[in-house]
C-alpha cells in the first residue's frame, strides 16, 4: 500500500513522537517542535506524564473495573508500554482497536498488532471527526461486542477538535452502542497553565489546529456520565505511581480523568 506521508509537513504524531525521544519524524516536525518547546518548555515533561497517566488509566479499567475490550482513539506512534502491552498484563484474552487518521501511524502500525494468542489488536485508519465510520469499520464490529461494556480512550487527541459541540456530538455518537460500564477517559490541553496556552498557539501557528479547555470545560465533556475519583486533575494528579513524585504542577499541560456510563 503506497502512503503519502507528506513530510514537508509537520504532524501532531510526529511531533508528539519527537518530543517523546522517538526517531519517526522528519524535519519539518522537529522545527515545528523546537518552535512549541520554544514557548512552552516543559511539554517533554507533560507528554511523559501524558503517556504514564494513558497506562494507569488502563491497568485501572482493566484490574478494577474489569473492562476487557478498549477502543483507543488517536493512538499515536507506538511507545512502550503501549495500551495492548498493559491491559493483555491484567488479562491476556483482552481486546484492543487502536483508530488514527495520520499516515505514519498505519506505516508502524504493526507494532501495534502484537496481541497475545488469546486476545486481539487491531487498528483503524480513520478520523475521529467520523465516529459513525470508525464504530462501522470491520475491526471494530469484528473485535468488540456492543453487548459488554468498552473503554473508549481519547489521550492528548481532542485539543485538536477545537469545537466543543462537535466534541460532544461525537463522544455520544461513540458511547451511544455500548452497555452501562462502559466508560470513557481523557486527557487534553489544560488552560490553566500558561505554557499549555502557548503551547497551544505554537500548534496553530503550524497549521495544527489545537486548543486548551478550562477544568469546566474538560468536565462538561463528560456529561451524562459518572466522574470517578479523583474527577478531572492534571494527569500526574490522577492515582499517581512513584514516577509521578516530584513532577511540578507547572510542568503539566494535560487535565483528563475517566467517567462510567450508567
Ligand atoms: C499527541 S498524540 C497522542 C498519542 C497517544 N494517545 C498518547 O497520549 O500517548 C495525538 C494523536 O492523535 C492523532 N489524531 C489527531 N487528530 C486526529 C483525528 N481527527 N482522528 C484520529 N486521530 C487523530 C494524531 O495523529 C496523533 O497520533
Amino acid at each position: 500500500m503506497a502512503v503519502d506521508l507528506n513530510t514537508s509537513v509537520p504532524h501532531s504524531a510526529r511531533i508528539y513522537d519527537h518530543l517523546l525521544g522517538g526517531k519517526d519524524n522528519f524535519e519539518a516536525d522537529r522545527s515545528a517542535a523546537a518552535e512549541i518547546v520554544k514557548a512552552s518548555p516543559s511539554i517533554p515533561i507533560s507528554m511523559r506524564a501524558n503517556r504514564r497517566y494513558m497506562a494507569r488509566v488502563v491497568r485501572y479499567l482493566a484490574a478494577e473495573r474489569g473492562i476487557r475490550q478498549f477502543l483507543d482513539i488517536g493512538t499515536g506512534l507506538p511507545t512502550s508500554p503501549n495500551l495492548h502491552e498493559v491491559v493483555q498484563g491484567v488479562d491476556p484474552a483482552t481486546r484492543i482497536v487502536y483508530v488514527d487518521n495520520d499516515p505514519i501511524v498505519l506505516v508502524h502500525a504493526r507494532a501495534l498488532l502484537t496481541s497475545t494468542p488469546e486476545g486481539s489488536t487491531a487498528y483503524v485508519d480513520a478520523d475521529l471527526r467520523d465516529p459513525v465510520a470508525i464504530l462501522n469499520s470491520a475491526e471494530v464490529r469484528e473485535s468488540l461486542d456492543v453487548s459488554e461494556p468498552v473503554s473508549i480512550s481519547l489521550i492528548a487527541v481532542l485539543q485538536f477538535i477545537p469545537d466543543e459541540d462537535e466534541v460532544h456530538k461525537i463522544l455520544d455518537t461513540l458511547l451511544e452502542p455500548f452497555p452501562s460500564g462502559s466508560t470513557l477517559a481523557i486527557s487534553t490541553v489544560t488552560a490553566h497553565n500558561e505554557q499549555a496556552v502557548a503551547g497551544a498557539a505554537a500548534y496553530r501557528s503550524r497549521g495544527i489546529h489545537a486548543v486548551a479547555r478550562t477544568d469546566d470545560e474538560v468536565t462538561a465533556l463528560f456529561r451524562g456520565l459518572d466522574l470517578v475519583d479523583p474527577g478531572v486533575t492534571l494527569v500526574h494528579r490522577w492515582r499517581p505511581g512513584p514516577e509521578d513524585e516530584g513532577v511540578e504542577d507547572f510542568h503539566v499541560q494535560m487535565s483528563g480523568g475517566v467517567a462510567v456510563k450508567q
